[in-house]
């Protein structure tokens, strides 16, 4: 079956209000020219700060050739909880999606697999889409665990989920030792860890589920490099840090995107 491939730019802790600007200009100058059917899924995932003037950049504009993402939320409606987000303020201000369990938040602000999963639940109860990140250190790895922490990591993020929340959710496997090292896993190996994950997903959901979602790989994706990753059965996508950061290289990751038949 034929899944859209998503090309998505997770900006990160990165670009002010009109830097973000400019390079959703950069990016919608490419793809105003090429009609829907031609394109993946475009998402951006700016700062909270940026998402408002992207936002605002996107509605002048009246596509939604590209569709905007949050970082993070908090899995609470509203209330005292001093710097975090709600799901419901990322839809009103544009978002489609919210990034969720990225490795950087898990390692630096203690994130755990129970908090993904009711950041999970949030975002679909809210109208959203999850993009669920998972990936194993470098230790891991070499210790061949990989297999078991990331099954893990996907079982507890997905519980609870009903089949049809599964199915519109989309995972991003993202090894840890390839995010911003300029060391691509090897496009084989991420295609035998994401076929892993969608034999898992399909365990605790369903068959249509598993063959549904749309699992990216990152870490270190380049323009060189996403045509061989998409290329492969079950590598439906990328989510790009530092690619992304600029209209020339995110462009090129979407045109050479294109030249692969899916
Ligand atoms: P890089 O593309 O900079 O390796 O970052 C990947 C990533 O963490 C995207 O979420």
């Amino acid at each position: 079956m034929s899944r859209k491939p998503i090309i998505a730019g997770n900006w990160k802790m990165n670009l002010l209000q009109d830097e973000g600007r400019e390079l959703f200009e950069g990016i919608k100058s490419l793809v105003s020219g090429l009609s829907e059917s031609q394109l993946p899924e475009i998402v951006v995932a700016p700062t909270f700060t940026t998402i408002g003037v992207v936002s605002a950049a996107k509605a002048s504009w009246g596509s939604d050739k590209i569709k905007i993402a949050g970082q993070n939320c908090h899995w609470e409606s509203s209330g005292a909880y001093t710097g975090e987000i709600s799901v419901e303020m990322l839809k009103d201000a544009g978002c489609d999606y919210v990034i969720i369990g990225h490795s950087e938040r898990r390692q630096y602000f203690s994130e755990t697999d129970e908090m993904i999963n009711k950041k999970a639940k949030a975002i679909l109860a809210g109208g959203l889409l999850p993009i669920i990140c998972c990936g194993e250190t470098l230790e891991q790895r070499e210790a061949g665990v990989t297999d078991e922490h990331i099954a893990s990591q996907i079982r507890a993020a997905l519980k609870g989920l009903t089949n049809e929340e599964i199915a519109k959710s989309v995972i991003a496997y993202e090894p840890i030792w390839a995010i911003g090292t300029g060391k691509t896993c090897d496009s084989v190996e991420a295609n035998r860890v994401i076929a892993m994950i969608r034999r898992v997903v399909k365990e605790v959901s369903s068959e249509e589920a598993g063959n549904a979602i749309r699992i990216l790989y990152g870490g270190s994706v380049k323009p060189s490099t996403i045509e061989e990753q998409l290329s492969q059965s079950d590598i439906d996508g990328g989510l790009i840090g530092g690619a992304s950061l600029k209209a020339d290289s995110f462009n090129e990751i979407i045109t050479n995107s294109m030249k692969v038949a899916v």
